[in-house]
């Protein structure tokens, strides 16, 4: 069922009505090719009455990241996107989960292309988005016959729309061939990532995931997981390069991200994982992850971002 678009975006300052927020169809292809953008998660607690979004600073710290390294002008601040995120997620009184999309790209982008003088476009967008975090949600993945883009070609470690025609490649591929999602290599032919997630392995006791020089994005849910595994559940955590048959001989695999959560893979190229269900590692971390998205724990508060919700209707 499609769900009701919400009552405002932001957009270059400016809270806009939906509906009167239009650009003209021929910066369709440009302005995409130069985006960046975000994606973060608030999360509903109803017992509180409050939406938390999950390491907004990070987040927002990361667009800018994004927007300097492709060169686009940066005309608010960290603390102002924060601000009009809080604020727009108010304003659209968001008491569910929720996805929150910023994005940035240039203004009058094709006839920008020969200019040096470029202007930034800057948008944020908020959609309902359930959690998949322990309902049993599981996965089957294939190495990809796609290799991650490269650092001398693109850069992965951010987030510049551009970079995600490889992923879908690789999931079209995959689900074609009757797999939920893709894994692929870099081009040293090493694990890199999956298409819009990170990858994680348990392999005896031990988690271990692809370094950040393996042409990964700097995810901040694999940074919050590692974290937490070796704060919270005592885990030795390694960050190295990963060889694909390590994936096929682990323990327990999990794909991690902002939009992925954690999703449990239980075979990889049609080798069964640990017994071919969520493992244990993976359960505790997926248990422990869902109370600090929605604060149902005191722990790892620094991560939330309280929206003010409960305020705003006793306000
Ligand atoms: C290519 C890619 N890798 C990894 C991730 C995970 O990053 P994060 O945890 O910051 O969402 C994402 C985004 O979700 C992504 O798009």
């Amino acid at each position: 069922m499609a769900t009701p678009n919400p009552a405002y975006l932001w957009l270059n300052g400016e809270f806009t009505a939906w509906d009167d927020a239009t650009v003209h169809v021929s910066e369709i292809a440009w302005a995409g090719i130069g985006a960046v953008f975000e994606g973060i998660r608030g999360y509903w607690n109803a017992e509180q009455e409050e939406l938390y979004v999950f390491r907004l600073r990070e987040h927002m710290e990361r667009l800018h990241r994004s927007m300097k390294l492709v060169r686009l002008p940066i005309d608010f601040s960290v603390d102002e996107l924060i601000d009009a995120t809080n604020e727009l997620l108010k304003r659209n009184d968001c008491r569910e989960d929720t996805y929150i999309f910023p994005l940035a790209y240039v203004h009058d982008s094709y006839n920008a292309r020969h200019s040096s003088q470029l202007k930034t476009e800057l948008q944020i967008l908020t959609r309902a988005m359930p959690t998949h975090l322990n309902t049993g949600m599981t996965m089957t993945g294939r190495i990809s016959s796609w290799r991650r883009i490269s650092e001398d070609v693109m850069p992965p470690r951010v987030k510049n729309i551009a970079n995600y025609r490889n992923g879908q490649l690789a999931r079209s591929e995959a689900m074609l061939d009757g797999y939920d999602t893709a894994i692929l290599l870099n081009t040293q032919g090493k694990v890199a990532e999956a298409p819009g997630a990170c990858v994680m392995f348990v392999r005896d006791g031990k988690l271990i995931t692809p370094d950040l020089t393996s042409s990964v994005l700097e995810s901040i849910t694999r940074d919050a997981l590692i974290v937490m595994a070796r704060q919270t559940l005592g885990l030795e955590v390694e960050e190295r390069s990963v060889d694909r048959t390590e994936l096929y001989l682990a323990d327990e695999v999990f794909l991690c991200g902002t939009a992925a959560e954690i999703s449990p893979v239980v075979s990889v190229d049609k080798l069964t994982v640990g017994n071919g269900e969520t493992g244990p590692v993976t359960r505790k971390l997926e248990r422990l992850f869902e109370d600090v998205l929605r604060g149902a724990t005191p722990d790892y508060a620094e991560w939330r971002t309280p929206v003010g919700l409960r305020s705003a209707v006793t306000a």
